[in-house]
């Protein structure tokens, strides 16, 4: 699955159970709003054609009040009303339910200017690329670790803000396999446009292969290039910031990068993950996304190529 196969969003689309009751919902209101303009534009252009004035017509009939059409236009509209609020309910019971106890599948944290999913069942933490198995009943938390952020992927229907200290809830079905590419959408800083969303849904199948291969720990480096990139992975500030699984990296402040090599990208979508890449986006990452955290280390070309290495293959 790459970048370029990702679906193409549309309000009409939707790829979870929930984005499906929204759109629904959003069809019989398109349906009822066009059936009450044609009637309302229809019934006043043909007044106005049957009725114009004619040369030699003298002042209308002055006529005041009509009771039983006054009540009509009361009461229909009124009802209408009455039938799209209780849709409107019934969808927004069914898509977001009361979570009671039960655990969420994913946390989303919200990062300026990443997503962190964990997945608190398995223990498997990654950063950017979101996996979801199809068909399944999941639930999703959505946190923030600073600003006010915004989860939304058209395809998967409401959005979901991520506000610090009060986690929301989020459900999802997904429908179909596929890459569902999302944003944020609440302006969070600098580099708001660029902290995209990349879902995959796969099968179960699929996830749990996703999952076990995300679980291992990756062997010590063998190769020289790859050893002392990791020397200087580890006594350079990285290890301030970023965790690497089996390593004494631990930071959970910027993306865990203990399977790095298997992302597509770089910088949450800036970047085509290979090695000449990384290599110059650790030498400076503010000139690919100005205003994030990453600072630039001074690092000559050979040493950030050796850290670059060390990180591409862990595996
Ligand atoms: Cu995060 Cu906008």
């Amino acid at each position: 699955m790459d970048l370029n196969n990702a679906q193409t969003s549309s309000i009409f689309h939707f790829a979870t159970e929930q984005a499906r009751s929204i759109v629904d919902l959003q069809i019989i209101n398109l349906v009822i709003c066009l059936g009450l303009f044609f009637t309302v534009a229809g019934l006043i252009t043909a007044a106005a054609i049957k009725f114009r004035q004619r040369p030699g017509d003298g002042e209308p009939d002055q006529s005041e009040g009509h009771l039983k059409l006054e009540i009509t236009w009361t009461v229909i509209p009124f009802l209408i009303f009455c039938f799209l609020g209780v849709m409107t309910g019934i969808v927004m019971y069914k898509v977001n339910p009361p979570v009671g106890k039960r655990q969420p599948d994913v946390i989303v944290n919200a990062h300026q200017f990443w997503w962190e999913y964990r997945y608190p069942k398995s223990g498997v933490v990654t950063a950017n690329e979101l996996y979801l198995p199809e068909g399944e009943d999941l639930l999703l938390e959505i946190r923030a670790a600073d600003v006010i952020h915004s989860f939304w992927v058209p395809d998967f229907g409401q959005k979901m803000d991520a506000v610090p200290g009060h986690p929301n809830n989020l459900f999802l079905k997904p429908t179909r396999p596929g890459l569902f590419i999302g944003q944020c959408s609440e302006y969070c800083g600098a580099q708001h446009s660029l902290m995209r969303i990349m879902a995959n849904v796969v099968s179960p199948q699929e996830f749990e292969t996703w999952t076990q291969s995300q679980l291992k720990v990756p062997a010590a480096p063998i190769d020289q290039t790859a050893k002392h990139g990791e020397e200087l992975f580890m006594s350079k500030t990285c290890v301030q910031c970023h965790s690497i699984a089996g390593t004494p990296a631990k930071a959970q402040v910027a993306p865990d990068l203990t399977h790095i090599c298997d992302r597509k990208t770089i910088g949450d979508g800036v970047l085509a993950n290979n090695s000449d890449n990384l290599t110059h986006w650790i030498m400076n990452a503010q000139k690919f996304k100005p205003g994030c955290f990453m600072p630039n280390m001074r690092l000559n070309e050979s040493d950030a190529h050796d850290i670059a290495v060390y990180l591409e293959n862990l595996k």
